[in-house]
């Protein structure tokens, strides 16, 4: 059967995550943004779904409803509350498959086949393929080291106009960006949310990695800037707890959750996890996890900095991310980034080419290196192993 033949539109712009992902195994993986597994709590998380279990079979194992478990939405909103400084409840909640499936709701909800959405150029390669399958215009706008341009945003602002067409929402990642590590400064952050009233412009604000800080304060948050609610946030339990949980959340404007959760043909999360994540969390097990956490990865993240400084200081340029998971590397001049490609397959060593990360062009001169996930023993190696496969790229 030709099954090709048979495709929507969505299917057939798509291609999975994996297909993205170049090349075959590799001994020692910078490419992929997973949490490092030796971090999971397995046994904690155990505990936690047996006492749910114990306690709370019927609700635990029965349809949750579209919202998810309430108990876990009003711990999010008292978090969101205490950070973001906003009076909001767990009516403003939704739990979700993970961050990723509330982009894809958020596209469902707010975007039409022909409609413009303005995203980080680069961005997390899996938001782009979401937008994209809704049948989006994708207009990007630079990111440099202070998160996103809003001078390109303006400009990109001033084009659309021009053409005649409105964009309804804009996809930004203000902390620890995928891929780029940059976080957005708080007076682009002002000038952002004030661009957002004025255009009427829905902000997704994806927050995946903004508890997974390595030094200095936080920045405020758009959610907590925006007087419109025009800004929805995005949170997870990938980078935090367990990407195997699949579970995240948006919160925001009432009407933007409801409209969410109108999308939702699925019946909801599983009570069980949401219910386990929250037995979990109670009694602080979720904030003593992040502080561990916090100290694993950041010392990850110096030994990925401190090995590029020893074997590939003369090929690449970089900033240190003070959060995340993403080291993004900027090839110098004389660096052939395919013949980089096929020697860093003959060395075994993995990372995803910039490429994946623009949806028209662009970084092919950039290289994004994850440190959360190779064990920790193996990041000086694998990058010995890359800065050999950058001397014989040049
Ligand atoms: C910026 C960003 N958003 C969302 C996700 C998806 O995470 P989740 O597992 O919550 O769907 C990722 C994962 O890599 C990410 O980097």
């Amino acid at each position: 059967v030709d099954i090709k033949a048979l495709l929507a539109p969505a299917a057939a712009s798509g291609g999975s995550a994996w297909a993205a992902a170049p090349g075959g195994p590799v001994a020692i993986s910078f490419g992929g943004g997973l949490p490092d597994p030796v971090t999971f709590p397995a046994e904690e998380i155990e505990l936690a779904m047996k006492r749910v279990l114990r306690q709370d079979a019927a609700a635990a194992l029965q349809y949750g409803g579209l919202m998810g478990f309430e108990g876990l939405r009003e711990r999010i909103a008292a978090k969101v509350r205490r950070e973001d400084g906003r009076t909001i409840g767990a009516d403003q909640v939704t739990l979700t498959a993970g961050s990723s499936h509330a982009i894809s709701l958020a596209c469902f909800a707010f975007v039409s086949p022909g409609d413009s959405v303005l995203v980080e150029a680069p961005t997390f390669a899996g938001s782009l393929r979401a937008i994209r399958s809704y049948g989006a215009r994708i207009v990007s706008v630079p990111v440099d080291e202070h998160g996103l341009s809003i001078d390109g945003l303006e400009a990109r602002l001033a084009e659309l106009r021009t053409a005649g067409r409105r964009p309804k929402l804009l996809y930004t990642i203000p902390n620890f960006h995928n891929p780029s590590g940059a976080t957005m400064t708080t007076e682009r952050r002002r000038r952002l949310v004030e661009l957002a009233r004025e255009w009427g412009l829905l902000i997704v604000e994806d927050d995946a990695y903004g508890d997974l800080r390595y030094e200095g304060e936080p920045a405020p948050s758009l959610f907590s800037l925006d007087e419109a609610g025009l800004v929805l946030k995005l949170g997870s339990f990938s980078k935090v707890l367990a990407a195997g949980l699949r579970l995240g959340w948006a919160a925001g404007h009432p009407d933007a959750v409801a409209a969410l959760v109108s999308v939702r043909h699925d019946m909801g999360v599983s009570p069980l996890i949401a219910r386990t994540v929250a037995g979990y969390a109670a009694g602080g097990g979720l904030e003593r996890h992040i502080q561990r956490l916090v100290a694993h990865y950041r010392a990850k993240r110096d030994l990925m900095v401190a090995a590029l400084g020893e074997h590939c200081a003369p090929y690449v340029r970089f900033a240190t991310p003070a959060g995340g998971f993403f080291i993004w590397l900027a090839l110098a001049e004389g660096v052939d980034p395919d013949r980089l490609a096929e020697a860093a397959a003959q060395e075994s060593v993995g990372y995803v080419p910039g490429t994946a990360f623009f949806a028209d062009g662009g970084g092919r001169r950039n290289v994004r290196l994850a440190f959360s996930f190779a064990p920790s023993d193996d990041i000086e190696r694998g990058i010995a192993a890359l800065g050999r496969a950058l001397a014989r790229s040049v």
